[in-house]
């Protein structure tokens, strides 16, 4: 069996179809574009390639954007400083404040993340944000997740009843798509590097989503045959080549539906950034 690919651009180009349209409109009801400012901090390489294409991404939808760029020598009081400029400024509706920081900045990381308006935090980061979601008041999510249930969701796979296991606890990707899966009614497992006899687990999943960041980790003794694959993980291996946490070539056999690295989740990331700007901006504004 070969598994139907869930190919990110198709995904991607209907959500950003639906953006545009919702931000025409709110140019059309307030005379101002939504804005979203990005704070980059250093001179990770990686985080400026990510900054760009959001910068790019907001240009094509006719969101207002601005990277701000400070230097890895900034304090965290010049960082809450700007923080709170942005707060108070009308023309920006969603801040952004890239990670990883700086070595020096990483433990005010949590500081830092609060002082962003919960109805300005397009990340989902914020601990209001986190304790909604948590409860199942969907306010402003983190997008990747919410990328991979737009996929399972524009790909009509049921997700009320199925078992759900992730693999992987973290707060940007593990535990938030661990609530939106059970919010939509899966049974869910979240597994992790101290989980016992994992295969035995991940191979009862319906729905499987690895997030650890490990090349080719999930191998298909692991997977159910059937089951549908989300890969959220970006490895860069030594010959350069980027592949996800999903050995893809192996999976595919016995998976039903997979998505593929790069060219999957990735894409959707961008595009529910974009999504959480304009309902960030729409919030203010009404
Ligand atoms: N660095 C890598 N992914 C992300 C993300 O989704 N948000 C932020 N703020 N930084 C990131």
């Amino acid at each position: 069996m070969t598994a139907t690919l869930l190919e990110g651009k198709v995904f991607a180009a209907e959500i950003k179809k639906s953006v545009h349209k919702d931000v025409e409109k709110f140019i059309k009801s307030q005379g101002i574009m939504p804005g979203l400012a990005v704070i980059i901090v250093g001179e990770n390489a990686a985080s400026k390639v990510y900054v760009a294409n959001k910068h790019k991404a907001c240009e094509e939808l006719g969101i207002y954007s601005e990277v701000i760029r400070m230097p890895a020598s900034a304090t965290k009081q010049e960082l809450l400083e700007q923080i709170h400029v942005l707060n108070e400024s009308t023309t920006i509706h969603g801040i952004l404040l890239q990670l990883p920081l700086p070595d020096a900045l990483k433990h005010d990381e949590a500081e830092l993340l609060k002082a962003i308006h919960p109805d300005k935090d397009v990340d989902g980061f914020h601990p209001v944000n986190v304790g909604k979601l948590a409860i199942g008041q969907e306010h402003l999510v983190p997008c990747t997740p919410a990328g991979c249930i737009k996929i399972l969701e524009l790909a009509n796979v049921e997700i009320a009843g199925k078992h759900a296991v992730i693999i992987g606890r973290s707060n940007i990707v593990g535990k938030p798509m661990a609530n939106l899966l059970l919010s939509r009614h899966a049974t869910v497992t979240i597994c992790h590097s101290r989980t016992a006899n994992l295969p035995s687990i991940t191979s009862q999943a319906d729905i499987l989503i690895v997030a650890i960041g490990k090349a080719h980790f999930v191998t298909k003794d692991m997977v159910k045959p059937g089951a549908v694959v989300i890969d959220v993980g970006i490895n860069r291996l030594a010959d350069k080549k980027l592949v996800g946490d999903v050995n893809f070539e192996d999976v595919k056999e016995v998976a039903g539906a997979i998505t593929p690295v790069p060219g999957g989740v990735g894409l959707l990331t961008i595009a529910m950034l974009l999504s959480n700007t304009v309902k960030a901006a729409q919030l203010q504004c009404h």
